[in-house]
C-alpha cells in the first residue's frame, strides 16, 4: 500500500476540482490553541467530521453555516470512511477533526490508510497536545537540566493494551518526566506501578479538560494520585504529568549561562 501525497495526486489528475481529505488537530480544546493553519481549514470546510467525544464543541464554531457537521463518536471506521469518500469525490473540502495532536493516540493512520487504498489524497495539520497544555498551564517546562531532559508520552495498557516493551513499568524505569494519556480509569493500578520507580512525594499534574471552560487542573504528590482522581471521579479528558521537574527548582541551563560560548554568541 502506497500513501498518495496530495502534489502527487493533483497534479495526475490535474484538477478535478477535488481536494485532500484534511486531517486537523484541534488542540486541547480552546479554539485560540488552534493553529492558525487548522482554524483556516475549518474556516474553508464543507463537510466536518468531528471526534465529537473528545473535540471540545466550540472548536466546531468556526466552520461556515454551510458546512454539514458529522459526529463520530457512535460510528465505526467502517461507517466514517465511506462518509469522507463520499464527500471528497463531491468535490468538498473535508476536514476530519481529531483532538489534540494527530501524532498522539487519534486513530488517524487506519483512515489514511483505507483513503490512500481509494486513491485520496490527505493532508495533516498538527494541533497542541494535551500535554503541551497542562504543562503551559501550569507554567512549567518540562526538561529542567539537572533534574530531568526526558518527556515520555505513553498510556497505560487498558483495553487496547501496549507492546510488552512499553508496559508501564519500562516507562516508569526512566524516571523521567511522564505524560499519560488515557489511563484515569485505571489510576490505582497506575500508581502501584509508578510508586516501584519514583519516590512517593514526586509531583503529578492531574489535567482535567485542559483548556476547555471547566478546566481543572491540581498537583498532588504521587501517593495521592489514585485517591483524588477518584474522589473527583475521573475517567474521560484526564491526563497525568507526573515528573520531578513540576518540583520547580533554579536550576539554569548552559545555553545562556555566561561561560557557555557558542555560535551565536562567541567568547567575548
Ligand atoms: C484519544 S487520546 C487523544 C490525544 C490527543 N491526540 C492529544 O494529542 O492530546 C484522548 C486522551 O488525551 C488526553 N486529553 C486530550 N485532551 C485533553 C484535555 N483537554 N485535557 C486533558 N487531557 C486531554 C486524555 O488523556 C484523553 O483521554
Amino acid at each position: 500500500m502506497v500513501v498518495v501525497s496530495t502534489s502527487s495526486v493533483a497534479a495526475e489528475s490535474n484538477q478535478q476540482l477535488t481536494h485532500p481529505v484534511c486531517f486537523v488537530g484541534s488542540g486541547p480544546g480552546a479554539a485560540d490553541l488552534l493553529t492558525l493553519r487548522a482554524a483556516e481549514r475549518l474556516r474553508q470546510a464543507d463537510v466536518l467530521i468531528w471526534t465529537d467525544s473528545l473535540v471540545c464543541p466550540q472548536i466546531t464554531e468556526l466552520v461556515p453555516d454551510h458546512c454539514e457537521t458529522i459526529r463520530t463518536s457512535t460510528l465505526t471506521l467502517e461507517e466514517v470512511i465511506p462518509l469522507l469518500i463520499d464527500r471528497q469525490r463531491k468535490g468538498a473540502h473535508v476536514v476530519r477533526l481529531h483532538d489534540g495532536d494527530t501524532a498522539l493516540y487519534s486513530a488517524i493512520n487506519e483512515q489514511i490508510c483505507a483513503l490512500s487504498d481509494a486513491e485520496i489524497p490527505v493532508e495533516v495539520v498538527p494541533g497542541v497536545s494535551a500535554y503541551q497544555a497542562t504543562a503551559a498551564a501550569l507554567s512549567s517546562e518540562l526538561t529542567i537540566p539537572g533534574v530531568v531532559q526526558t518527556i515520555v508520552l505513553g498510556r497505560a495498557g487498558g483495553r487496547t493494551g501496549v507492546p510488552a516493551s512499553e508496559e508501564l513499568d519500562h516507562l516508569a524505569a526512566l524516571g523521567a518526566s511522564l505524560c499519560l494519556y488515557l489511563s484515569a480509569r485505571h489510576v490505582e493500578e497506575v500508581q502501584t506501578t509508578l510508586l516501584r520507580h519514583y519516590p512517593d512525594d514526586t509531583p503529578v499534574a492531574i489535567a482535567h479538560r485542559v483548556s476547555w471552560p471547566d478546566e481543572w487542573i491540581t498537583v498532588v504528590p504521587l501517593r495521592e494520585m489514585a485517591r483524588v482522581s477518584q474522589d473527583r471521579q475521573l475517567i474521560r479528558t484526564t491526563l497525568y504529568l507526573v515528573s520531578p521537574a513540576l518540583r520547580g527548582g533554579e536550576q539554569r541551563s548552559r545555553l545562556y549561562s555566561p561561560d557557555h560560548d557558542h555560535l551565536f554568541r562567541p567568547r567575548r
